[in-house]
């Protein structure tokens, strides 16, 4: 409870922040961050926080063409800095999403593709991951590659907020609240029984049917931390005022 309450504490001070100025979070190589040092070092492993990082300037998506960089609407700051779940954290979500063959799994903001490629794995089902950061498109393609998943899995330089999200059955989120909140729209467009899990954040207005504590090594970096995960079934409830 006190480390829960510790890490929720890193994530406000991370958040209040960024409302006074920019610096980097999470990975180093999170795209174009400012390099100003963070004012305080979080105890816990870092939460993904908002980017005012320049935008990316090249396309890099294996599969995507490629535009002038000034008509490409993908070339803009990502809406959150990369921070990649923990693997203990990813086989819990995906456990939690009870998945069977027949499921198609999307994971918006895809980072290194973790999550569609432990999904493809273990399960044996299709999977989409989309980001809209050049760098982390190349690393997820690369993964899906060396983990020789590239039939089942599909990676795309895509803003998610741009998505059809109703051919996914199991939707996986780490984003921040008001992101999760604003997909609100597109995730009521999966069918009835289509399952969303969240990780971190839950989505405000929502009564999730699950909340999961647990604590895990991030293996980017070796710190432990906790985490939460929030598991929906389509649709959503909203909470009782
Ligand atoms: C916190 S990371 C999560 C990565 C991965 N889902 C995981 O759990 O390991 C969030 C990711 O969202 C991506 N992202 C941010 N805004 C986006 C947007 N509008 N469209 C697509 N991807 C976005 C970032 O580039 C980053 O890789």
């Amino acid at each position: 409870m006190v480390r829960r309450h510790l890490a929720l504490s890193a994530v406000s001070v991370l958040l209040a922040s960024l409302s006074l100025g920019a610096f980097a979070c999470g990975s180093s190589d999170a795209p174009g961050q400012p390099q100003a040092p963070p004012p305080a070092a979080p105890p816990v492993a870092p939460a993904p926080a908002e980017t005012a990082a320049p935008a990316p300037s090249a396309e890099a998506s294996g599969a995507a063409t490629t535009a002038p960089a000034a008509d490409n609407p993908l070339d803009r700051k990502p809406d959150v800095v990369y921070v990649p779940t923990p693997q203990p954290v990813v086989d819990r979500m995906l456990t939690m999403a009870k998945i069977k063959k027949t499921d198609v799994v999307y994971d918006l903001g895809c980072g290194d593709g973790r999550i569609v490629v432990t999904a493809a794995k273990k399960y044996g089902v299709k999977a989409f991951g989309y980001d809209i950061d050049p760098k982390r498109v190349e690393e997820a393609i690369a993964n899906v590659k060396k983990a020789g998943v590239e039939n089942l899995v599909t990676i795309e330089r895509k803003d998610i907020f741009t998505l059809d999200l109703s051919p996914a059955s199991v939707v996986t989120l780490y984003l921040l609240p008001s992101l999760n909140v604003k997909l609100v729209p597109q995730l009521e467009k999966l069918k009835p029984g289509s399952r969303v899990i969240t990780h971190d954040f839950d989505i405000e207005g929502y009564k999730p049917d699950t909340r999961v504590a647990m604590n895990a090594i991030a293996d980017d970096h070796g710190g432990s931390a906790d985490h939460a995960i929030y598991f929906f079934t389509m649709p959503l409830k909203p909470v009782k005022k």
